[in-house]
């Protein structure tokens, strides 16, 4: 488990430009439809705790200890926080209505293991919701992604920005029900471990 004190004490100012240029909209896009008992992986600083509407209660999981010391001052009711890894979920199968992911694929060491682990905690009529920066379509962006991921995986806490990152949900086993491309960077969707997902869309 990598610990990063320079990104956490960060990363909150780091997203309030983001955030004010549509990516909090994103995260409401794919939170506010999270319905009945829910898992978010990786919750950082805890900024997606206020977008959720709808669920029965929020289960957290995220590795860094310096992130997670952050996202308890935003805990709200019926939600709760652990220490752990996505690729090791701490919970039995079949056991979410809902998961969902921002931001954090690019992060994840092994994101495949991550995907199939989803898999297995979600519910047979469940839905995972994700909002992600794969690599870019444009060949020259993708290229220059590739150029800088090296240097920037060491500075930005270990985020990758060349990874195909709705492949590891397919290879997995996940369905992609839906799936929108937000610009060059972020893609948003919506996936289930069966045909059968009872959430509305994320643009419902
Ligand atoms: C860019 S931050 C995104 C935080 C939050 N999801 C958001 O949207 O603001 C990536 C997060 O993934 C977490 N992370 C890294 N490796 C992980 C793993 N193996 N399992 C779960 N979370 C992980 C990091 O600690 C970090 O908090």
């Amino acid at each position: 488990m990598g610990a990063h004190l320079f990104v956490a004490s960060i990363y909150d100012a780091f997203m309030v430009p983001a955030d004010k240029l549509g990516f909090e909209q994103v995260r409401r896009m794919v939170v506010k439809n999270a319905r009945g008992r829910v898992l978010e992986i990786g919750a950082g600083t805890g900024l997606n705790f206020q977008h959720f509407e709808k669920a029965d209660c929020v289960l957290a999981i995220e590795p860094d200890p310096f992130m997670l010391s952050r996202a308890i001052g935003r805990i709200r009711d019926c939600a709760a926080l652990t220490r752990a890894r996505a690729e090791e979920l701490p919970f039995p199968d079949n056991s979410f209505d809902t998961v969902v992911s921002t931001l954090t694929f690019c992060t994840i060491g092994d994101p495949l293991k991550a995907a199939s682990e989803i898999r297995r905690v979600l519910k047979d009529d469940g839905c995972f919701f994700f909002a992600e920066h794969p690599i870019a379509e444009q060949q020259a962006l993708a290229k220059a992604e590739k150029l800088l991921t090296p240097l920037w995986k060491r500075v930005a806490g270990g985020c990758h920005l060349d990874r195909d990152i709705v492949s590891y949900f397919r290879s997995a086993g996940l369905n992609i029900a839906e799936i929108i491309r937000l610009d060059s960077f972020f893609v948003a969707g919506r996936a289930s471990k069966s045909d059968i997902c009872a959430s509305p869309g994320i643009e419902a």
